[in-house]
């Protein structure tokens, strides 16, 4: 029987009886600190020898106890409802959706006025783009933030933001938000305390007096925003020192050693967790460890201080679940979804980077070769772990190809990426698409694209066939995104086609940043159009929500059931098998403009006794020659035809 040592354990019945807790709710929270009490300490005790381990556990178990108690009584329902449905992120029924809620609804009141739009999409999980104060002017898309415990003036306030998430959640919709940890803004707290002269606050960030250390760091620093933030350091004339700045020069990177900050986060997330946020987002989380002579991402250390704020989150708001948001390549993303010590203790979900890099890479190419090489290479998924499979998001799509991967089918992972910065740019011979390049790094010679699903699959503007190819991409790359078995997250404006916006570069602030022209205002005469299945609007729309009613009713395209690449197929074809024990699947996709074949000895060998594509509703039958023809751009979902 695991315990909590002996003085936590009265601590924290000290504070349960200071605050009258009835002997059940007190018994609930004591074997959550029992259950816990090894996951937080360990971690601590690695990432900081020097310090009295156990005394900064006890002390993050104080702050949970309280936040415990002060958690609304509907939040405590919620955690034995996800404690009974401890796979409900996996359950094929989620579908997410992205968006800031000013582009999206003008305010967090406004938002709560759209649920129902989203539900008709499905959604059942809703990542709203940072909300807290950010610094004035240039802020990333308010991911330099300024305050914590604040929300935008202009969105609303705390107050509407509980209102949001409780909304959201009587409708079924799951509040995601971000939990922004490398950096906080110039403007925070912190850094004007720093710069005030204040020891404690400087301690906070990476300050150096002068080049000699950042100079080292740089030789093997990659640099994020090389165009309009170049290195990876600031020099700051009130602070007198070098600060680490990763990304832009306002948004000050916080150093992740002193048990300081990660105490300052221990209390962020616990009141995030309060308000109501289901899921928390953990932005850039790959950079938050530093050491010299390494690129300064994916070090060990991330997890375990992961697995610190995980923790505390299970003792006081066990309902709650974690996201990575780590793009990086693909040997290094699997860790975030928790391995060795770290299984089950880490994240819930994480970006799959490496699906959305090779959707884009097999329409482009119309070749399936590299992907099912690269995708079957990966490492098998933590069956805990549930990925967020996505065509874009608000940032950019880096083009992730692995050298390896790529010489190993006998293509340049150089030139593969270059090709598909420009095919995506429009700039390549034959290309249809309408990107936008972002951050050309002259150096490196690597670049980046910008651009809405819809420009980037050629839809804004094209007509006739073009027209009708585009749009048979579009359902195409959906299908294979909402049926690799992770849950599937849209941006807002993908689901009405929504070009680039022309006028990103208009708003103050934006116009260095082309990402602005992939995160356009919804537009609400658009959206009208939904319904008319005569619009290009109504057809994106319809195909997305007939996605997620097939997918909800899939028990195989539950997250858990690993998603498994068949090697050998023909070279425009994609193909997933997986085998649920509710049932087995394969999902079929022909990435070119042909007709391409497809063995059904595949589908014979997982002993289906009727084959169904589920996304078209008939019964899959071969050719005399035991092939299946898969007509251009088709998307088959075949499983078992579930009885009458
Ligand atoms: C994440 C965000 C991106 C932002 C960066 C710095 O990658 O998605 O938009 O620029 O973190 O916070």
């Amino acid at each position: 029987m695991i315990r909590a040592p002996e003085d936590v354990r009265r601590a924290v019945a000290a504070r349960l009886r200071e605050a009258g807790a009835s002997a059940e709710h007190g018994r609930a929270l004591l074997v959550r600190v029992d259950r816990f009490w090894d996951d937080l300490l360990a971690p601590l005790a690695r990432l900081y020898p020097d310090t009295d381990a156990h005394a900064l556990a006890a002390d993050f178990v104080d702050r949970a106890t309280l936040a415990y108690l002060e958690r609304g009584d509907d939040l405590h329902l919620l955690d034995y409802r996800r404690a009974l449905t401890p796979d409900w992120l996996q359950q094929p029924g989620q579908v997410g959706y992205a968006c800031y809620a000013d582009r999206f609804a003008g305010t967090l009141q406004g938002l709560v006025g759209k649920v129902d739009y989203l539900s008709e999409l499905g959604v059942t999980y809703l990542h709203l783009m940072p909300a807290l104060k950010a610094r004035d002017g240039d802020n990333d898309g308010g991911y330099a933030i300024a305050d914590y415990r604040q929300i935008r003036p202009d969105l609303g306030t705390v107050e509407d933001l509980r209102h949001l998430a409780t909304t959201l959640r009587l409708s079924g919709i799951s509040l995601v938000m971000d939990l922004v940890l490398n950096h906080v803004a110039r403007e925070h707290e912190w850094a004007v305390r720093a710069r005030a002269g204040e020891e404690r606050y400087r301690a906070y960030f990476h300050v150096f007096a002068d080049r000699e250390i950042p100079d080292q760091y740089e030789q093997t620093l990659p640099e994020v925003f090389p165009d309009f933030a170049p290195g990876n350091f600031t020099w700051d004339g009130e602070l007198g020192g070098w600060v680490w700045t990763t990304f832009n020069e306002w948004q000050w990177d916080l150093n992740w050693a002193n048990p300081q900050v990660l105490g300052e986060f221990v209390d962020i997330v616990l009141f995030l967790a309060n308000l109501g946020v289901e899921v928390l987002r953990l932005d850039a989380i790959a950079f938050l460890w530093k050491r010299l002579g390494t690129t300064c991402q994916n070090q060990p250390e991330v997890h375990d201080l992961t697995q610190v704020l995980r923790t505390v989150a299970r003792i006081a708001a066990s309902g709650v679940a974690f996201k990575a948001e780590a793009i990086v390549g693909p040997r290094d993303l699997v860790p975030y979804l928790g391995v060795g010590r770290h299984v089950g203790r880490v994240s819930d979900l994480a970006y799959h980077n490496s699906l959305m890099v090779h959707v884009w890479s097999m329409l482009a190419s119309g070749e399936t070769r590299l992907a099912r090489h690269a995708l079957a290479g990966l490492p098998p998924t933590p069956p805990l772990g549930t990925w967020i499979c996505y065509l874009r998001c608000h940032d950019d799509i880096g083009w992730a190809i692995d050298d390896r991967d790529a010489a190993e089918v006998g293509l340049s992972g150089f030139e593969h990426r270059r090709f598909l910065a420009r095919w995506y740019a429009g700039t390549f011979p034959g290309s249809w698409a309408d990107g936008l390049l972002f951050q050309v790094n002259e150096e490196t010679g690597d670049m980046r694209t910008s651009g809405t699903t819809a420009s980037l699959l050629g839809m804004a503007g094209a007509s006739g066939s073009a027209a009708e190819q585009a749009l048979a991409r579009f359902r195409l790359a959906h299908a294979m995104v909402y049926g690799w078995g992770g849950i599937p997250v849209i941006w807002s404006g993908d689901e009405l086609a929504t070009p680039n916006d022309p006028h990103w570069a208009e708003e103050p602030g934006h116009e260095d940043d082309n990402r602005w022209a992939h995160r356009p205002r919804l537009d609400w005469d658009r959206a009208a159009r939904r319904t008319d299945p005569g619009t290009l609007e109504g057809q994106a729309f319809e195909s997305l929500a007939h996605l997620a009613r097939v997918r909800a009713s899939l028990p195989e395209l539950h997250a858990q059931a690993p998603a498994q690449v068949v090697r050998d197929t023909d070279n425009g074809i994609f193909a997933v098998t997986r085998t649920h024990p509710s049932g087995p699947m394969v999902g079929v996709y022909n990435v070119t403009s042909d007709w391409r074949p497809f063995p059904y000895a595949v589908v014979a060998d997982l002993r289906m006794s009727s084959p169904w594509n589920a996304l078209g509703s008939h019964p899959v039958t071969p050719e005399a020659d035991g092939i299946l023809w898969l007509a251009p751009y088709a998307a088959w979902w075949i499983v078992d035809r579930p009885e009458e």
